[in-house]
């Protein structure tokens, strides 16, 4: 068991984390950034596809978790892909260098403006849209298809026909910009360069054309010099010292998952970037424990960002159906947020089986009618979630009524074969809140009641933002790194 000291550490090398490490690496400031998960590229393995999941496939489980691809078998590997089970909800999280950024659809969404400031109304929103959004997307390299590939490329049919499906039943349909590189995308098609989209990859992790977070942020952040990144460091709890310092106690584990060596790391300055349910699970576990004081504001105002999974089944079934070959990087959403009594946003998603399912597959994003509530149980060692069907009623109806209309306009059925009775209410790519920004924390993601330890990461947003919530966790991490650098790195 070691013992060491620390200037700053980082846990968690997420959208929060990256955005930490490299503003505070770029003021000559040294970073110890702890990172349960693999870093893949040093690593030298290959991620693997959909239909050939390896070790990249889950964390530490001996069966497949992606939804509807959960029939595999898995040797017990420190993989990309996570998934925590509550009783009413699944929540999927990326583990490893770069966190979800590994594992996700790449979908780079500003949010609505008004919406935005509904949510935050203490935040200067020109400021947000002039500054902190555009920068975001700059440095995640965030860019949208062209539609004249779009229009002609056979892997995205389960867009086109969704696209037009949606105008069909009368509503409006968006271009949604990603970080997959889709010039890179297009060379796969012509078959110039290795296939990663065109090949199913994406949620076990993306061998190419992906601009994840080792590839943007960490990388820029690495060649200053002042990057010090630890893999397989799992942290367990933190404790306060008498001094107001902090004590991070650490497995380091094998990729077995089992603990090689317990490290205790002592830092002055702590920013914890480990995703929505890792934060509060540290914070909470270590509250537990009577080792970090706080108040009760934390694990309040969760919620699932309102996604809720459904789909079609027997789509153009007898004209040429969705397509064979999917590309797995989706590029469409329908717009429906302006609709008073029911709004909602629709990722068209692919799903690429490798066969003609004729079936499509929808990730609304709702609102949020009631917040859920975190907490930690000491004696079973495990976060709990108050969160139930009354918190997706709403969702399950404006679902309904999405696929009524769907139905309607272009024949198909609920999508029986993809869930049980066509909806997928337990689905959770976006856990938000818990931490909120400007609650638990100051303005800035400063941890109520210390000086020393900050939150960055998505359990800032209470719950819900509208959209795909990386490009808003991104932009809120700038904005509150500009300020505690300014103020307390000085
Ligand atoms: P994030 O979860 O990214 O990072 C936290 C990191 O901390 C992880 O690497 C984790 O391993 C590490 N960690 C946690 N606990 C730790 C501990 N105790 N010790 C050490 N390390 C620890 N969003 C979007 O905008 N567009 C999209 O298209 C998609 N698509 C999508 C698909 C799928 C399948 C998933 C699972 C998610 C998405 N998302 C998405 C959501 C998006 O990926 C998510 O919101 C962000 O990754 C959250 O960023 P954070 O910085 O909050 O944490």
């Amino acid at each position: 068991f070691e013992m060491i000291d620390k200037n700053v550490v980082i846990i968690g090398s997420g959208y929060g984390g990256s955005v930490a490490a490299l503003r505070l690496c770029e003021k000559n400031i040294p970073v110890t950034l702890l990172e349960m998960g693999l870093d893949w590229e040093k690593s030298g393995q290959k991620f693997s596809s959909m239909i050939n999941p390896g070790h990249s496939a889950a964390w530490l489980k001996t069966k497949t978790i992606a939804p509807f691809f959960n029939l595999f078998s898995l040797e017990k590997y420190t993989g990309a892909l996570d998934r925590l089970d509550f009783e009413h909800i699944k929540i999927w999280l990326g583990r490893g260098v770069g966190g979800g950024s590994l594992v996700n659809g790449g979908m780079a969404v500003t949010p609505k403006k008004e919406y935005f400031k509904e949510i935050f109304p203490n935040l200067d929103a020109e400021q947000f849209y002039s500054k902190y959004f555009p920068l975001a997307n700059n440095e995640l390299k965030s860019n949208v298809a062209s539609e004249e590939f779009l229009k002609d490329c056979s892997f995205y049919k389960f867009n086109r026909v969704g696209e037009e499906e949606a105008k069909k039943a009368g509503f409006k349909t968006v271009r949604v910009p990603n970080v997959y590189d889709f010039k890179y995308m297009e060379k796969e098609y012509k078959e110039e360069v290795p296939r990663s989209a065109l090949a199913g990859e994406v949620i076990y992790g993306n061998n190419h054309g992906k601009n994840s977070l080792d590839k943007t942020y960490l990388k820029k952040a690495s060649a200053t010099g002042k990057l010090e990144i630890l893999e397989l460091h799992q942290v367990n709890h933190i404790t306060q010292n008498p001094d107001k310092s902090y004590s991070i106690d650490i497995s380091v584990i094998n990729t077995k998952g089992e603990e090689i060596q317990h490290k205790i790391i002592n830092t002055k300055k702590l920013i914890l970037s480990a995703g929505t349910m890792g934060s509060l699970e540290l914070l909470l576990k270590s509250k537990a424990m009577k080792q970090l004081p706080m108040d009760d504001k934390i694990g309040k105002d969760w919620g699932n960002n309102g996604n809720f999974m459904t789909g079609r089944n027997w789509v153009k079934a007898f004209s040429g159906g969705t397509g064979f070959q999917q590309s797995t990087i989706p590029v469409g959403g329908i717009d429906h947020w302006e609709d008073k009594d029911r709004p909602f946003f629709v990722e068209i998603a692919p799903l690429p089986m490798g066969l003609n399912v004729a079936t499509s597959l929808y990730l609304m994003v709702n609102k949020l009618k009631k917040y859920g509530e975190v907490n930690y149980d000491l004696a079973t060692q495990k976060l709990q979630l108050n969160w139930d069907q009354s918190h997706t009623a709403h969702m399950k109806d404006n679902a309904k009524n999405f696929l009524r209309t769907m139905n309607k306009a272009n024949g198909g059925t609920r999508a029986h074969l993809l869930f049980h009775n066509g909806f997928g209410a337990d689905v959770c790519y976006h856990p938000l809140g818990g931490i909120v920004l400007g609650k638990a924390t100051d303005n800035f993601g400063r941890l109520n009641g210390h000086k020393n330890l900050y939150v960055i990461d998505g359990s800032l947003i209470p719950g819900t933002i509208g959209v795909n919530p990386f490009v808003t966790i991104t932009a809120i991490a700038e904005y509150c790194m500009e300020e505690i650098i300014e103020k307390d790195f000085a």
